[in-house]
């Protein structure tokens, strides 16, 4: 065990896992600090230093180094499947010899998560930092960041900061006189949370309509333009600077074994301080609800969804008794994630809920593939009538077995996110069902009616 005294926080907030862990991402941000002055005087650029020029006697690391280093962080994709990052980078064939890309996954389309978006307006040099030293470890000399169409003001700040790393030499042919050379490009979508998935993404950044592609092959031999490419998530390549700076084992000992690091939680619906939280992995599950405030009005805590809108809902003492981490949230039945978790008080009704997600990925379905594209739109219709008084009870073992022949039988994991929470659903809360089938009414909520649950508007969007 390493000696984390010099990574202790001051502050009450990260006081988990009886140590004291500094927030690594949001460190020393108060809202206006992006510029790269004031990232360079948090440290910023140190970590890109260390591995192109050496210091403190040592000298410079090779790739093979960084990658190794970031193995042994423990560092996982905090793009949702939590694939572990140093193994990804170890994919990218070094000895290639054409072209290969670097992708930046900006894109952040899942509902309930609004972390990236955060870490691109408060410390946009961070991730570009991440990402020159991925760069350099995958001998990469081109890279993009998708981001997310409908932030187009963080777009401009990231095209800001990109002119700063390429004024001050970051960026650009011979970094800090090194033999590495690396051109960063913004770009970005228009809004399809389909363009979040990595090949529809690569699509879209060709330039062609954003759907998926059958996998394999992976980017990793055949990605962007054909070409081996590695994509990771926008929070993966900030973790990356504070790894390198402070080591792989450092970084692995903040988290869990197998969990490294800090990570984004975005803390919302029913909290009283909905917002984004930096703690350790591992944290308990508890203590991030109460840095949040607590469930919202001090009423009862139902469920919780722990990773975002794809993510399988869990019953609240379940999560009461969890840890935030990917090997703790999966024991217990779900994902963890993006990490955006949303909180339910006792007063939501689960159907609404339920109806709310499958009208999302009815509506985001790509159609490319026939279960997803039929299959969202019978869930989501099954749901609605359930809701507004006219299911029949076999409609719910139907639920479930519409679930069942999507998920799995897809070409991308859109289908299985639109899957998994009417399983979940019905498993944890089937009796909510099973009132509003035979009383034509919500078990919950207030005046526990039922209420119209989309706007004119939405129907119309559907119905055409
Ligand atoms: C429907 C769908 C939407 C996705 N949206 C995002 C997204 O917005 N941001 C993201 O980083 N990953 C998203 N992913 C996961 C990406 O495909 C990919 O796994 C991730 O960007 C890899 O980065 P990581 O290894 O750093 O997690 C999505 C996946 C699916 C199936
Ligand atoms: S699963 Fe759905 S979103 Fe994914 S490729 Fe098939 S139709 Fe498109």
């Amino acid at each position: 065990m390493l000696d984390l005294s010099k990574f202790q926080a001051n502050g009450r907030e990260t006081c988990f896992h009886g140590r004291h862990i500094g927030a690594q991402i949001v460190a020393g941000l108060d809202g206006s600090n992006w510029r790269l002055k004031d990232y360079e005087s948090r440290g910023g650029y140190q970590a890109l230093k260390k591995i192109l020029q050496g210091g403190d006697g040592a000298a410079p690391m090779t790739p093979e180094q960084v990658i190794a280093e970031v193995k042994n962080s423990g560092l996982r994709g905090r793009g949702g499947a939590g694939f572990p990052t140093g193994l990804k980078w170890s994919f990218m064939p070094r000895q290639f010899p054409g072209q290969k890309y670097l992708v930046c996954n900006s894109d952040e389309g899942e509902p309930g998560t609004c972390k990236d978006r955060d870490i691109l307006a408060y410390n946009p040099h961070i991730v570009i930092e991440g990402m020159i030293i991925a760069a350099h470890a995958m001998g990469i000399t081109v890279g993009y960041n998708y981001i997310h169409g409908e932030i187009f003001g963080l777009y401009e700040r990231f095209e800001d900061a990109l002119d700063e790393a390429r004024a001050a030499g970051y960026l650009g042919a011979n970094i800090l006189g090194s033999a590495h050379s690396f051109q960063l490009h913004a770009f970005h979508g228009f809004g399809a949370y389909i363009c979040g998935e990595e090949t529809a993404l690569l699509e879209s950044l060709e330039g062609k309509k954003g759907q998926p592609r059958f996998k394999p092959p992976f980017p990793a031999s055949y990605g962007l333009y054909g070409k081996p490419t590695t994509i990771n998530n926008t929070e993966t390549f900030a973790a990356v600077p504070w790894l390198i700076r402070n080591g792989g084992q450092a970084y692995l000992e903040c988290g869990k074994p197998n969990n490294g690091g800090t990570k984004l939680f975005s803390m919302v619906g029913d909290v009283e301080r909905p917002g984004n939280y930096e703690v350790p992995m591992g944290t308990p599950f508890s203590k991030l609800l109460e840095r949040a405030g607590g469930v919202r009005g001090g009423r009862g805590l139902k469920a919780v969804i722990p990773g975002g809108s794809s993510a399988p809902v869990l019953p609240g003492a379940v999560m009461m008794d969890t840890t935030m981490d990917y090997d703790a949230i999966a024991k217990a039945g779900s994902m963890l994630g993006s990490g955006a978790v949303i909180v339910m008080d006792e007063t939501r009704c689960m159907v609404k809920s339920l109806l709310r997600l499958s009208y999302f990925y009815q509506h985001e379905s790509c159609g490319q593939c026939t279960p997803c594209r039929e299959g969202t739109g019978w869930l989501w219709r099954m749901v609605d009538r359930i809701e507004h008084g006219k299911g029949r009870m076999e409609d719910i073992d139907l639920l479930n077995s519409v679930a069942d022949n999507i998920q799995g039988r897809t070409i991308c994991a859109l289908g299985d996110a639109a899957a998994m929470p009417v399983r979940a659903m019905i498993k944890h809360f089937r009796a909510e069902f099973v009132h509003h089938i035979e009383h034509k009414r919500c078990l919950v909520g207030p005046g526990a009616a039922l209420t119209p649950t989309l706007s004119q508007r939405e129907r119309e969007n559907i119905h055409g």
